[in-house]
């Protein structure tokens, strides 16, 4: 259990969970949630994990399992994923498809509920929260890169990167320019008011990439982010996630078929038939790339 006391009518909540406005005057607790979301311990409960005293993960599964059920049939994709991610960590998820990836993606996400297990991000259990509480976390702890880039069609890179700012209450000044820094980031500062189908698809891409910063997420969640581009705007996009991860300390996971993420990976993870097959670090990963290159000779 957590005390919380609301910015403007002073008002102290308890609660166990997150709070996006106050009960009272309906002012905006998000910023006082995010303090209490940095502060280690010293607010008790706050649907934590007690066994874990520190924020060492920013994700953590434990036993995550998904099974949909299609009828009669039960297609097993996701089978008790124990897996610990660290914040900061540049994290590959790799395997065939149908290997369980996106439905991975979609749990860490706070996209889709699991059939059993858990997953807590900075330590809440997501199954904790309600829905008001899960929307807060999306919009504000996590960014999303889709394979299909997923933009809205009749909108304009501008309008596209701004929209998840609206909910998280900014005001127009504020998203106007923060939308144009970060299309400007993405070497997009001369296409803001292009809509998705004047673009390239890697520019496309870039404006996604734009869009899952929009509220400086702790976590950007990459589903085949390079799936649908050649080869050159791939490792413009890669290079792009890379470049956030080491100077904002984003934490990216990012599945991927692609090779060339092997290069930018902290650590691969291996799944296959819904499983961790094997997780490999940075000393791996040099020797793989070491044969590889080996390979080419
Ligand atoms: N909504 C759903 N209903 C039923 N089965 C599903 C659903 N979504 C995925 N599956 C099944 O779950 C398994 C894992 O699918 P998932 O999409 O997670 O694979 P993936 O590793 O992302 O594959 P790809 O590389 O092709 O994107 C597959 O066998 C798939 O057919
Ligand atoms: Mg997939």
């Amino acid at each position: 259990m957590a005390s919380i006391e609301c910015p403007k009518c002073k008002e102290v909540i308890e609660t166990t969970g997150l709070v996006t406005v106050c009960p009272k005057c309906g002012a905006d607790m998000s910023g006082v949630m995010e303090e209490l979301s940095h502060t280690e311990g010293a607010h008790g409960g706050f649907a934590r994990d007690e066994s874990m005293t520190t924020h060492e993960f920013i994700v953590r599964t434990k036993g995550l399992t998904k099974i949909y059920v299609m009828g009669e049939v039960q297609v097993p994709a996701l089978q008790s994923v124990d897996l610990e991610i660290r914040r900061g960590e540049y994290l590959s998820i790799m395997g065939p498809s149908g290997s369980g990836k996106s439905t991975l993606f979609n749990l860490v996400g706070g996209l889709d509920k699991p059939t059993a297990g858990s997953c807590y991000i900075e330590e809440v259990d997501m199954a904790q929260l309600d829905a008001f509480e899960l929307a807060w976390l999306r919009c504000r702890k996590i960014g999303y890169i889709f394979q299909t880039f997923n933009l809205i069609p009749v909108m304009t890179a501008m309008e596209n990167v701004t929209l998840p700012m609206i909910f998280a209450g900014m005001t127009s000044d504020e998203m106007l320019e923060r939308g144009a820094m970060l299309l400007d980031i993405v070497g997009l500062g001369d296409r803001l008011h292009h809509k998705p189908y004047e673009l390239s698809g890697g520019q496309q891409q870039r404006v996604a990439v734009a869009r899952s910063l929009a509220n400086s997420p702790a976590i950007i969640l990459a589903d085949e982010p390079t799936g649908n581009l050649d080869l050159q705007t791939g490792k413009e996009i890669i290079d792009l996630l890379k470049r956030l991860n080491r100077e904002s300390e984003t934490t990216v996971i990012s599945a991927t078929h692609d090779l060339k993420m092997i290069d930018v990976s902290d650590r691969i993870v291996h799944i296959r038939d819904g499983a961790i097959e094997r997780i490999d670090d940075r000393a791996d990963i040099d020797l793989e790339i070491g044969s590889m290159d080996g390979e080419e000779e």
